[in-house]
């Protein structure tokens, strides 16, 4: 019999839940997504580290304002994530330069993943948030290997192109045994004079919904301060002091994951 692909996976020490966030289409909103999810949960005093997975296209360091940064290793020769807002963050992009393309294929993948699970120094966390690269590819099995995922949740936008594209985000999930709790359309609308507008023609998100099986949708407007504070380097959760229908609905997916 082949051996089971999974038979590798271990807990990581100290973490309790692991929350994979993924689509089929890149640029629909993963990582603002991820960081914005990690800071609701924050504030509801969870503690939270965030993992860029997009080993080729990181976009935390960015999105948290410290692509500067470089952690250091301690005495057990473990990296210290960076901290942030209290969030805990690790990321390919504070181990290479800005304009240098990383260049790994399989195996130093593979290798990258193992060490952003085991040898980070996470400590005692309520959730590990993965920011995953788009698709179905490597990262996404090799992670699935090594360690268990709790849950994922998918993130699409209204065209027809995303949404037929994450349908494959939520088989892949189904097939590797973790179940897809949410799915958010991002960029569902956007508020104009206290009216909602589409932005794109929009297609059957409560269908796909419905017929995989998700249990929840969380849908996130437009709203241009969420580019402008991913540019500034202050999530947007983290830049408003007012509640806006945006991070309201942040908090949504905080409620309906802690
Ligand atoms: N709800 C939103 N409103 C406005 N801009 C958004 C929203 N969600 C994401 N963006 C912007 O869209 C771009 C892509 O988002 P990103 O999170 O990097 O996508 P992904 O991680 O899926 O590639 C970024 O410039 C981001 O600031
Ligand atoms: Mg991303």
């Amino acid at each position: 019999m082949a051996q089971d692909p999974f038979s590798n996976q271990a807990p990581i020490k100290g973490v309790k839940k692991i929350i994979a966030i993924g689509s089929g289409k890149g640029g629909v909103g993963k990582s603002t997504v991820s960081s914005n999810l990690a800071m609701a949960l924050a504030e509801k005093d969870y503690k939270v580290g965030l993992l860029d997975a997009d080993i080729y296209g990181p976009s935390l360091p960015s999105i948290f304002g410290c692509f500067n940064q470089r952690p250091e290793v301690n005495k057990e020769d473990k990296i210290i994530p960076i901290s942030r807002y209290g969030i805990k963050l690790m990321s390919m992009g504070f181990l290479v330069e800005e304009d240098q393309p990383v260049v790994w294929r399989g195996p130093m993948l593979f290798k990258a993943m193992d060490q952003f699970l085991r040898d980070v120094e996470w400590g005692e966390l309520d959730y590990l948030l993965v920011d995953l690269p788009p698709g179905t590819g490597d990262i996404v099995l090799t992670l699935a290997q090594k360690a268990p995922i709790d849950q994922s949740i998918v993130v699409t936008t209204p065209q027809t192109l995303s949404l037929s594209e994450v349908k494959k985000a939520i088989m892949m999930f189904k097939q590797i045994g973790v179940p897809t709790k949410v799915i958010v359309q991002n960029m569902s609308g956007m508020m104009v004079n206290g009216e909602r507008i589409d932005l794109f023609p929009t297609g059957p998100i409560n269908n796909i919904k419905e017929s995989y099986g998700i249990p929840n949708l969380v849908e996130v407007p437009f709203d241009p301060k969420i580019g402008m504070s991913a540019e500034a380097g202050i999530p947007y959760f983290k830049s408003l002091k007012e509640n806006t229908p945006a991070k309201d609905t942040y908090k949504d997916l905080a409620n309906l994951i802690g």
